[in-house]
């Protein structure tokens, strides 16, 4: 007998050589239509479709093409979307007000979405940068500093009216201080407090994978970055602050974004707060990198991979751009 075989523990491969005894060794990372939300880009322009160019097979819809895109998908298992508005010409000014006027596009198609798909979990982003002329995700004072008290009331109205109009989830991803509060007051308020959840983007990270969305959004600063109320790349700690603030104001779910980079934070975030529903956000860069990634078997297997390990680490729903090849790939299997 070699001196290589020290123990019976350490021989390990006669709990994996078969499929089925894999998939014991990977508790908890399946991945299920329940586990996918899909984001969509929804134009002001009611018949317009138009490709995203920096992220291949991604589209923004008006909501007369994007009602056919989704009955497909719906039939494919689809389970929930998260919802961002774009507008082109209606005007952008310096709080936002298109973010829930009437003409919005976000609050003009919910209950379109409701109706065309009783089952279909609606969430909305909440957030002023796509409808700010400054292109931040709050208000300003004169001075051009993020005005906190003005911000956070207008983000819990926006949130709010997409509340009235249909949403069944709001999630505020401004990442100003003390929104969740002003929201899960806003909801009660309004006694819609048990029909509408509240996921919030807790710990959302002042990254550079967000380049493809903020051109699809039309929505990067005019002036300076976001560096003052998003996390520092490098921060676990204001991360677990976030979250913990977040839950004492009354979110329901919390989040990681972007994903890959940053699943310490999720497995983290996932162990501070185990009764919590985590969500991912696999961003926009993220998507592109794996988009390119080669062939598109390479892409399908390096995409599960991904979310499989975004699973081990604690996510329990995953954002994805991928959702509609997911559900091809899982209902194949
Ligand atoms: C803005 C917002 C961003 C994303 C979602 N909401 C970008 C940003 O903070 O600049 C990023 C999504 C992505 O990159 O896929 N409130
Ligand atoms: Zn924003």
């Amino acid at each position: 007998m070699s001196d290589l075989f020290v123990s019976r523990d350490h021989v390990l491969q006669g709990g994996y050589f078969h499929s089925t005894l894999r998939k014991l060794q990977e508790p908890d990372t399946s991945i299920e239509p329940h586990n996918i939300m899909y984001p969509i880009f929804l134009l002001e322009n009611d018949d317009a479709v138009q490709p995203v160019s920096s992220m291949p097979n991604v589209y923004r819809y008006g909501i007369n093409q994007l009602i056919p895109a989704l009955t497909e998908l719906v039939e494919k298992g689809l389970k929930s979307i998260l919802i961002f508005g774009i507008i082109d010409t209606l005007p952008k000014d310096a709080t936002g007000s298109n973010a829930d006027s009437a003409s919005n596009p976000v609050i003009r198609a919910l209950p379109r979405l409701r109706a065309a798909f009783p089952s279909l979990l609606l969430t909305t982003d909440v957030c002023l940068c796509p409808y700010t002329s400054h292109g931040h995700c709050g208000v300003l004072t004169p001075s051009g500093a993020i005005d906190h008290a003005a911000s956070v009331a207008r983000i819990a109205e926006v949130a709010l009216a997409y509340a009235k109009a249909g949403a069944h989830v709001v999630a505020p991803s401004d990442m100003m201080d003390n929104r969740i509060k002003a929201i899960k007051d806003a909801l009660i308020a309004n006694k819609l407090e048990n029909q509408v959840s509240l996921l919030s983007y807790s710990c959302k990270f002042a990254s550079s994978l967000y380049g493809p969305f903020r051109d699809t959004m039309k929505s990067s600063p005019m002036e300076g970055d976001r560096k003052c109320y998003q996390l520092p790349p490098g921060s676990a700690g204001l991360a677990a602050r976030a979250a913990a603030r977040d839950v004492a104001e009354g979110a329901d779910f919390l989040m990681v974004k972007p994903g890959l980079p940053y699943l310490d934070v999720v497995r983290r975030t996932k162990d501070q707060f185990p009764n919590h529903p985590l969500f991912i956000y696999q961003v926009s860069g993220e998507y592109a990198m794996i988009a390119k990634c080669g062939d598109s078997g390479e892409v399908a297997a390096t995409l599960m991979e991904t979310l499989v390990c975004m699973r081990r680490a604690g996510a329990d729903c995953i954002i994805t751009y991928f959702a509609p090849l997911v559900l091809s790939i899982i209902n194949k299997k």
